[in-house]
């Protein structure tokens, strides 16, 4: 029997609203479960309200590994690496979504919609599910990273 796949938490803008549709898609024909938090349809919406509720929940540890999505993928980056614990990785090719896994051991995914094609898109989503972080001295790199959470927090 194969191993239940960790779930995955998407979100996305009307600019992106197809692309999430068609992610979503190739992750449950994966056997991978979704938690779409919208938005629903191509209705004008404001990026923030989707990438602060998957961030959150990346942020508060509720999944492990989440998927934004707007025109660009810039405002949806911007809002999610506001958030402690967040390593948000906007990537347009191959090479940067598997060396955000290996090296910053990204965990939410961001595209834009209106500059990457489906084709690419699909790899890329494949790419950086399946490669590993390398861990090792890029950790005490991310060590640095909570160090910062920490001190705002104090
Ligand atoms: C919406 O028009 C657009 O601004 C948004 O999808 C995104 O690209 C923002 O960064």
């Amino acid at each position: 029997m194969s191993e239940k796949k960790a779930p995955i938490i998407i979100g996305s803008d009307h600019a992106a609203y197809d692309l999430k549709e068609k992610i979503k898609a190739f992750l449950v024909q994966r056997d991978i479960d979704v938690e779409d938090v919208g938005t629903h349809g191509k209705d004008s919406v404001d990026y923030p309200d989707f990438g602060i509720k998957v961030a959150s929940m990346v942020s508060a540890g509720k999944f492990e590994r989440g998927i934004l999505l707007c025109g660009t993928g810039i405002g949806m980056s911007m809002v999610a690496n506001k958030f402690p614990y967040v390593r948000a990785a906007l990537c347009t090719d191959l090479f940067s979504a598997i060396m955000s896994r290996r090296h910053n051991n990204s965990n939410i995914l961001v595209m834009g919609g209106r500059v990457v094609g489906d084709v690419l898109a699909m790899e890329i989503v494949k790419a950086w599910l399946e490669t590993p972080y390398d861990g090792g001295r890029h950790q005490r790199r991310l060590d640095k990273f909570d160090r910062i959470d920490t001190a705002i927090s104090d």
